[in-house]
């Protein structure tokens, strides 16, 4: 793969993962017993930017972290995976966000957020660094942070003429102007299925999903897990099917190696099609590794398709 494209500007959160693995995540009610606890640096935004960095991508990170230990963690991974973390900004007294990361046996996850630092992160300040330095480039968003800071990221990147890529996740109610900018809107089955108000459970389901989708967003792609991804723009549409994994290890940070990994691909000027492509063979990779960002590919890593 070729390094480089145009730049990347993620705009996100960064956490620390507090990962336990246990037989089952506990239900209503229920305590269980996990054998042991690992850190790892995750948050949507710093995984989908050291994503789209191991695979040559030229990326800028704008967050904040907390004036703590995980903080100064958090900075340090960020630049040694050649991360540009210049917009990084430290909070004094507020506490670098974290989540609780309860991994089963199976590889599905479930996840507690707590945000900290990554709250303090403001319209203004991603105003000014959008319209400053993404021109030309991708601007890239998930929705963990509060959600006017989406509607400020859509606005600037249009101002400054850069694609800008949102990948709704978690799913909050967005305005139709904000939806109109995406290009492409990256969500998964549940988030689809927010989003229409319709059950987004099989390949079909989810094509007349991203068809209903074209018409508020400029581009659509939805994750579906195992069975890969479809996507929708005006050129036409189309399934990518995932490559056959031999054991599912952990889930976590799936999404956000295909968004990083189809950033990449975009700013290199490939099609989305293309870019979905790439989008999925990276997200397979992660599926079958463990961890979040310590499960994503490096260049060469994932077989190079044609565009
Ligand atoms: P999210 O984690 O955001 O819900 P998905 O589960 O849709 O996202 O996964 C994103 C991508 O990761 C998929 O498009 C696919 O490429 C890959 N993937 C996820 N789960 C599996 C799986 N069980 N087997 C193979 N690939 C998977
Ligand atoms: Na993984």
């Amino acid at each position: 793969m070729t390094a480089g494209g145009a730049p990347i500007t993620v705009i996100g959160s960064a956490n620390l993962d507090y990962i336990v693995r246990v037989p089952t995540a506990p239900g209503p009610g229920e305590t269980v017993l996990a054998g042991a606890m690992r850190k790892s640096p995750g948050g949507k935004g710093a995984n989908q930017a050291v994503a789209a960095a191991r695979l040559g991508g030229r990326v800028r990170f704008v967050g904040c972290v907390g004036d703590d230990d995980d903080g100064a963690l958090l900075l340090r991974e960020l630049r040694a995976e050649g991360v540009d973390s210049a917009e990084v900004e430290v909070i004094t007294g507020e506490h670098t966000g974290l989540a609780i990361v309860a991994v089963e046996d199976s590889g599905e996850n479930s996840i507690v957020v707590v945000p900290g630092a990554n709250f303090a992160l403001t319209a203004t300040r991603v105003t000014r660094v959008v319209r400053r330095r993404a021109g030309g480039g991708l601007v890239v968003l998930q929705a963990e942070v509060q959600p006017r800071i989406i509607a400020a990221a859509a606005a600037a990147a249009h101002e400054s003429g850069s694609r800008f890529v949102l990948n709704l996740a978690p799913f909050v109610e967005l305005d139709a102007d904000v939806l109109a900018t995406c290009d492409p809107l990256v969500v998964n089955e549940s988030e689809a299925a927010a989003i229409t108000g319709r059950p987004v459970t099989s390949v079909g389901s989810a094509h007349e999903a991203a068809r209903q989708l074209l018409e508020r967003a400029r581009s659509v792609v939805i994750t579906l897990g195992a069975r890969g991804a479809v996507w929708a723009d005006a050129e036409g549409a189309g399934l990518v099917p995932a490559p056959a994994v031999g054991r599912v290890v952990d889930t976590t940070g799936a999404g956000d190696a295909f968004v990083g990994a189809l950033t990449v691909r975009l700013a290199q000027g490939a099609d989305l099609r293309s870019a979905v492509e790439l989008g999925v063979r990276a997200g397979t990779y992660a599926v079958a590794r463990d961890g979040a960002q310590s499960s994503y590919a490096m260049s060469g890593e994932l077989v190079d398709v044609a565009t």
